[in-house]
């Protein structure tokens, strides 16, 4: 059993739809257990820079407003990255911080780069931490699922929805490019619910000629448009990413892909006009679903759980349809998850004719 008094709560890495509903979560039942609650504010940011950020949460800030129904995060998020030169010293001011604040414990909300990052920094600064995945992405190694995916998969689809009803009234292939950055789940997913002609993930290379020749076909059975999906991490033909941009500590920075396809697509296609829409940031703030809250709340009260129990240095999961919660250092070390290409997602998509890209 633990001595726990006071614990922080942070958000970290891009927002999405089910963050307020974690908050929520951890508040409620830490303050059941006697608790105190320090939510800080701006991810790492609230810990590192001075004067530091927080803002002390009770049950009362969140059932008294509509904040854990929205997306976004309350406290504010940081998505930037960190250089591996400047790892010590943030994790001192960190550490400093969270003494300063006289923190027990820390919850981490972040995906497989906050995990990484912010896991450092409480080890070095001798901080106890629990983490809990969140990401649109759903590349957090371990959990089957994260928080945010589902209400992301949601917005794609629903895209898709409205797009299928302008491309048939213009004899169009509408592309829709999706985040997701390395990791197709998103875009796989969009796919199959939004019930796409083509699907194109990283995980998998494609063919132009391949993708006209479905296109081709889809007109020769007698339907006027169709629906694309292209996830933003896919690379041109010839294996290079579309956009060379970077972010300030050199990872790139994807967009574009659908743009090119499209391009490449008219050229060799005069069946179809063709049209993109880049969903964006969208995808990170539709109104968190039925399945994210259900996971955001799960997730939170387990966390609270394990912080009873002396159990930290652990990150919560959901596998096997159980909650359950593995080793920081094993999550970390497994690094990013990819979409299977032999899994049943991609499995069922072929097997229901959509193009996929090449087969092995
Ligand atoms: O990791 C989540 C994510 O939304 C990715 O899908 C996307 O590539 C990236 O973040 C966008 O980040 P930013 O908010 O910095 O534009």
């Amino acid at each position: 059993m633990s001595n726990i008094k006071r614990i922080g709560i942070l958000t970290s890495g891009g927002d999405c739809a089910g963050l307020n509903a974690v908050i929520r979560s951890v508040v409620n039942a830490a303050s059941l257990k006697g608790w105190e609650i320090y939510g800080i504010k701006f991810g790492t940011d609230g810990l590192t820079k001075r004067p530091l950020q927080y803002e002390i949460l009770t049950p009362e800030n969140f059932s008294n407003t509509p904040w854990p129904r929205l997306s976004g995060s309350y406290l504010g998020s940081l998505n930037s990255g960190v250089k591996l030169e400047s790892v010590e010293s943030i994790s001192k001011t960190f550490g400093e911080g969270a003494r300063e604040l006289g923190l027990d414990a820390l919850v981490v909300v972040g995906g497989d780069g906050s995990m990484n990052i912010v896991s450092n920094y409480c080890h070095k600064a001798g901080i106890k931490m629990v983490g809990i995945p969140k990401t649109i992405d759903n590349d957090t190694p371990i959990t089957d699922s994260s928080v945010g995916f589902a209400t992301a998969c949601q917005v794609c689809c629903e895209a898709l929805d409205s797009l299928l009803l302008t491309a048939r009234s213009h004899n169009r292939a509408i592309i829709l490019e999706v985040m997701g950055r390395d990791a197709g789940h998103l875009a796989m997913h969009a796919g199959l619910s939004g019930m796409a002609d083509i699907c194109l993930v990283p995980e998998i290379p494609y063919k132009i000629d391949s993708i006209v020749k479905k296109l081709k076909s889809i007109k020769k059975n007698g339907r006027n448009y169709a629906l694309i999906v292209v996830s933003e991490g896919v690379k041109r033909e010839d294996g290079k990413h579309v956009s060379s941009n970077t972010n300030k500590i050199g990872e790139n920075v994807y967009g574009g892909i659908g743009q090119y396809l499209s391009t490449e697509i008219n050229k060799r296609c005069q069946e179809f006009q063709t049209r993109v829409t880049t969903l964006g940031h969208m995808q990170r703030s539709g109104n968190p679903s039925a399945v994210d809250r259900v996971l955001a709340t799960m997730f939170g009260a387990h966390a609270v759980q394990m912080l009873e129990a002396g159990k930290t240095n652990r990150m919560v999961a959901w596998k096997n349809n159980k909650i359950c919660d593995y080793d920081l250092d094993e999550v970390v070390r497994e690094g990013t998850t990819l979409l299977d290409v032999k899994s049943d997602f991609v499995k069922a998509a072929r097997l229901t004719g959509m193009y996929v890209g090449e087969e092995d």
